[in-house]
């Protein structure tokens, strides 16, 4: 049985007195229950959440990670720095890194790695552009993305990998998948993670899916046999969308 997992992408929005405040409304409204709740906000705000989420079985994550432990790399941050601030997640090669800051899948692999040798959960973005999705380039692409991010890695490193499949055109764009279709390419993620690792690893990691997720249209992709959560950009910024998205994934995935 896979956990299911909510993870909220607070992307860049939020001072650290707006972070504390939504982070406090949340506490106050998510039950500690079978649903996993991660939020992931700007590295500023990091110690702010994490000091409000503190035993509450909310866990915190990060948008990015360097991989190098330390140095002159201004404007990096380093993993053990993260797990310093609370983190126990951090999201890797999102699709806005991959497009705008020369993410490559080498370089998503760098992370992926340094983040587990040091103790912090990737969850791992991947997804196909609207162009290659046109092109029937889907499943090529994001096979590819995996194979990428999970070179060289054990299976028992696997085992703690979260992957996030977002189709780039359905981010922030109102414009979400639909259920059957995501699950399409979250099974041939879990066939693709079969083959390089084993069919136990497969079964056993978190797909999420990602791309305009609301608490409308969320038990129609957590109802699918594949996807085990969501990862949520602009329905994670507000209390009322996010604990609604929690509550349609508990509703699916929770039996009573
Ligand atoms: P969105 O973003 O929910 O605003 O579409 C999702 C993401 O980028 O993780």
């Amino acid at each position: 049985m896979r956990r299911a997992m909510i993870a909220g992408n607070w992307k860049m929005h939020k001072t650290t007195r707006e972070a504390r405040a939504l982070a406090q409304e949340l506490t106050s409204r998510i039950p500690r229950d079978a649903v996993e709740v991660v939020l992931c906000p700007p590295f500023t705000s990091l110690l702010t959440v994490s000091e409000s989420i503190d035993g509450t079985g909310i866990e915190l994550g990060a948008q990015n990670v360097f991989w190098e432990p330390k140095g002159a790399f201004t404007g990096e941050i380093a993993v053990d720095m993260l797990v310093d601030a609370g983190c126990r997640f951090v999201i890797v090669g999102h699709s806005e890194r991959r497009q705008y800051f020369g993410e490559t899948d080498e370089t998503v692999n760098r992370r992926v790695k340094a983040a587990l040798a040091g103790n912090l959960q990737p969850i791992i973005c991947v997804g196909e552009t609207l162009a290659e999705r046109d092109a029937g380039e889907t499943d090529q692409v994001v096979v590819r993305q995996i194979r990428g991010a999970y070179e060289g890695l054990t299976t028992n490193e696997a085992g703690k990998t979260v992957v996030a499949y977002e189709p780039v055109w359905a981010i922030g764009t109102g414009r979400a998948s639909n259920g059957p279709d995501a699950n399409n390419v979250c099974g041939r993620i879990r066939s693709t993670l079969a083959a390089l690792f084993n069919p136990e690893l497969a079964d056993s990691v978190r797909i999420l899916y990602g791309g305009s997720v609301k608490p409308q249209n969320m038990d129609e992709f957590a109802s699918q046999e594949h996807i085990d959560g969501a990862l949520v950009g602009g329905a994670s910024l507000e209390a009322d969308s996010f604990t609604g998205i929690i509550e349609a994934t508990r509703k699916v995935k929770v039996r009573e």
